[in-house]
């Protein structure tokens, strides 16, 4: 089937849908915002409904502008976003609970004597983050009715009647037996949800349905979770690669190829994506606030928005001894403390704006590299380059630095929306099994690569410091 595809990227703060042409390109594109709601005591949650209305309007949107049909659908989603909802009517039962919800940290404190044996099974540590603790949370505290699934199944429902997860997104519960690709049911039974009706674990190119929502019938044949959609635009399709996609938070993740590896260094080992049944796998790490950490700075007035980094933090040689620890939702990989908060030291009666700007843009850099090294250590070599995507990629200022940490080059996505990309190219390939890997991918080329600019000393000096800051939060 040639023609259009409909790639539509469900994320935290907005659905984002593109329209591509495999001649000619994205044809139209489409967004709707969605507004997340973070609650005292940790809580982040959103309205089901308006995910889903997102979904429709987004796509819906971009379909005008292409005013051409689309001969197959793609759906991106967030991860480890949960809610309970009824098979039967599609009805939520309860509000989404966002991926940066901690309410289940008392669940994952109670499965603690069983983290080894679950990192062993699943890949990953027990944390909140994840999907599980929080649908074992749902399950005790909220409900016992319907199903609890995470938020791409009950989209998927909605818009087909399918019951289906692709694998990569099922692998961010915490109940995916890592090696099978299968639910496990020891995990199952640690988090006491063994009598849960769960979806079917799909291939990422597996036709799950059709939907009338957008007018036409559309068949859904691409399925991803977005982090993952956005290592495969960005052609990271073999080990020895990696990719930073700078939203709301930070996600670095590195391809580890056709077996899971099982690090050390306090990464999570998930699946990428799992074609025609050969799953392949890769290594993430997570900083959960970047944009979220500069709306952050923008609330508080010290600028107005995103767009303002780089002439802010630009009007300043550095961060004039200021240190930031943007851990304003916990911090993930390594430490896996999300309890802990941030902090900023090092302030004066000299500390300006540009100051706060640039400790926060090292702040966000410094965890990339942290992580970056922490893949390196597992694959057993450095990175020889990172490629980057996301909103926070506009900042030149944000790039330089993470290139001068990093000290190796940074290379910029040219293509602004590489989760949308990289889940039509699978949606691409669900419609034409025919079609290569390579053949479905968009090209990647970079719009900028940033070299670094400082020494190997410097660097290690000003990453030094981020670490001893961190350390201190640590030993708090
Ligand atoms: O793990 C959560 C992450 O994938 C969400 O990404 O782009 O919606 O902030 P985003």
């Amino acid at each position: 089937m040639t023609g259009p595809v409909l790639a539509v990227d469900q994320g935290t703060s907005g659905t984002k849908a593109l329209v591509v042409c495999p001649e000619r390109g994205v044809i139209g594109t489409g967004f709707a915002e969605v507004h997340p709601r973070p609650l005292p005591g940790g809580r982040v949650e959103a309205d089901p409904e308006e995910l889903y209305r997102s979904v429709l309007d987004a796509g819906g949107r971009a379909l005008a502008e292409a005013r051409e049909p689309a001969v197959a659908l793609g759906l991106a989603n967030q991860g480890e976003t949960v809610l309970a909802w009824d098979p039967d009517t599609g009805r939520p039962l309860t509000d989404a609970l966002v991926w940066q919800d901690r309410r289940a940290e008392s669940i994952c404190a109670e499965l603690a004597p069983h983290a080894d044996e679950l990192r062993a099974l699943t890949g990953l540590p027990v944390d909140p983050y994840f999907a599980a603790p929080k649908m074992a949370w749902i399950r005790r505290h909220l409900t016992r009715e319907g199903v609890v699934t995470t938020s791409d199944a009950w989209l998927v429902h909605r818009l087909t009647g399918a019951f289906a997860t692709d694998a990569a997104t099922a692998g961010r519960t915490q109940l995916l037996d890592l090696d099978r690709t299968q639910w496990s049911p020891r995990a199952l039974e640690l988090y006491g949800l063994l009598d849960e009706r769960l979806p079917e674990v799909t291939d990422n190119t597996q036709p799950v349905g059709t939907t009338r929502e957008f007018g036409a019938e559309i068949p859904l044949t691409g399925l991803a979770v977005d982090q993952q959609a956005a290592l495969l635009a960005q052609r990271i399709t073999a080990p020895g690669g990696a990719k930073c996609t700078y939203g709301t938070g930070a996600f670095l993740l590195a391809h580890t190829g056709d077996r899971p590896r099982r690090g050390t260094s306090g990464l999570v080992s998930c699946v990428a994506w799992r074609l025609a049944g050969q799953a392949s796998y890769c290594l993430d790490g997570q900083v959960y606030t970047a944009a979220s950490a500069v709306r952050w700075l923008t609330d508080l007035g010290v600028i107005k928005g995103a767009a303002d980094l780089d002439t802010v933090g630009g009007a300043v040689p550095d961060s004039g001894g200021v240190t930031f620890v943007p851990a304003l939702a916990g911090l993930a990989a390594p430490w896996w403390r999300g309890d802990l908060r941030g902090s900023l030291t090092g302030l004066g009666l000299d500390t300006g704006p540009g100051h706060l700007v640039c400790a926060l843009c090292e702040g966000i850099a410094a965890q990339v590299v942290l992580l970056a090294d922490a893949a390196a250590a597992d694959l057993g070599e450095p990175l020889s380059a990172l490629r980057v995507d996301g909103g926070l990629t506009r900042s030149s200022l944000l790039m330089q630095i993470q290139a001068d940490l990093l000290q190796c080059p940074v290379e910029v996505s040219a293509l602004p929306d590489a989760t949308a990309l990289g889940v039509g190219a699978l949606a691409r390939l669900g419609a034409r099994p025919g079609l290569s890997l390579a053949e479905a991918l968009p090209d990647r080329r970079p719009s900028a690569v940033y070299e670094p600019r400082i020494t190997a000393d410097e660097a290690a000096e000003r990453l030094s410091a981020f670490r001893t800051a961190v350390t201190a939060l640590l030993d708090a």
